[in-house]
């Protein structure tokens, strides 16, 4: 008889972004084997018991907590372990704690799987994939940050909201750094085919620069008026990883604005960031280059430097 080969998807950092990920991906049936590794092995395994324990009521899998060994054979292993910021702390003093945890955990998931994919969702994202692909020694197309797809994905809704229509139907992309800096590529968005600035206004009366700056905006620092009302943000990024994690997993050559190292366009050389990515088997099938305006292509350059710096701040890997 057939047998298809188990799906395994290792999961480093079990705690809020990790189990909801692992919670998403079982309920999802992609997965046959999930692993969870953590520092505080404990917590894994009160996660892996009780996703173990929602196994009968969702899809068949193995679930449990492992060793950097079972990276092996992973099709992907997704890298949500780190520090979150403490109060006052900077974002560098941030990246330079997490690049510390990245430089006990990446050489270890590397060795025990040199052919893997890595799939990074610890912030700042962009630096940390950078610096999960100089430790692991894997060509670029292989390690992966999770990027804007996350804020494209809020992007979406939010314009599908103001124009009423399946956030599905709206293209649309955030570009450049998963942060404060990150590019709206709005001379291309568009809906089916529809760019945005020739479809007609909304109607009652809104004026739609003001409410297409006020989605970017929103959309830019969602993350810090959700961590101010419940202390962190999970379930939107756990569902984004499932996503990238789908198009690996299936093959599905899906364009999503995920975070990979970027060399030639846009002037661009050696540093991490997002652009709409052709993502599947070998995970960065093939990176898109995008006709943007002069302003959009000089707030992508300022991305990029802006990452180079925190690169450079946070010192070699
Ligand atoms: N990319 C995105 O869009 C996005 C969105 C939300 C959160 N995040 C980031 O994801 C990361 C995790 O957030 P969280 O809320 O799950 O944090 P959390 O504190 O709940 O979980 C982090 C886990 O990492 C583990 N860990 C720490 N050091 C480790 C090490 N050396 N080896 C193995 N495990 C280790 C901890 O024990 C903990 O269980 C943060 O960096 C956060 O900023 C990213």
């Amino acid at each position: 008889m057939y047998e298809r080969p188990p799906v395994r998807v290792v999961v480093v950092g079990a705690g809020n972004v990790g189990s909801t990920f692992a919670y998403a991906l079982l309920l999802s049936g992609l997965a046959s084997e999930i692993v969870l590794i953590d520092a505080n092995a404990e917590r894994a395994e009160g996660e892996a018991m009780d996703l173990a324990h929602a196994v009968p009521f969702s899809r068949p899998a193995r679930i449990w907590a492992g060793e950097y060994a079972d990276c092996a054979g992973a099709a992907v292993t997704v890298i949500s372990a780190g520090a979150s910021q403490r109060p006052g702390e900077t974002r560098i003093d941030l990246a330079r704690r997490n690049v510390d945890v990245f430089r006990e955990i990446v050489p270890r998931i590397a060795d025990a799987h040199p052919d893997g994919i890595i799939l990074v969702a610890t912030n700042p994202v962009d630096v940390l994939t950078h610096i999960a692909l100089r430790l692991s020694g894997l060509p670029p197309n292989r390690v992966i940050g999770s990027g804007t797809t996350l804020d494209t994905g809020r992007f979406r809704a939010a314009l599908g909201d103001l124009y009423r229509v399946d956030p599905r139907s709206v293209h649309a992309f955030i570009i450049g750094e998963h942060g404060d800096s990150e590019v709206p590529v709005w001379s291309l968005a568009n809906i089916a085919g529809v760019r945005l600035a020739d479809l007609p206004p909304m109607g009652g009366g809104i004026d739609d620069r003001a409410a297409l700056g006020a989605i970017f905006e929103g959309t830019r620092d969602a993350a810090y008026a959700i961590i101010e009302r419940k202390g962190a943000t999970y379930y939107a990024v756990a569902a984004a990883l499932l996503r990238i994690v789908e198009a690996i997993v299936r093959d599905q050559r899906t364009v999503l604005s995920v975070s990979s190292l970027v060399d030639g366009p846009y002037g661009l050389h050696d540093v991490c960031l997002s652009l709409p990515s052709v993502v599947g088997r070998n995970g960065i099938e093939e990176v898109l280059t995008l006709s943007l305006t002069p302003d959009e292509e000089a707030a992508l350059g300022r991305s990029a430097d802006l990452l180079r710096r925190t690169l450079a701040a946070v010192g070699d890997a």
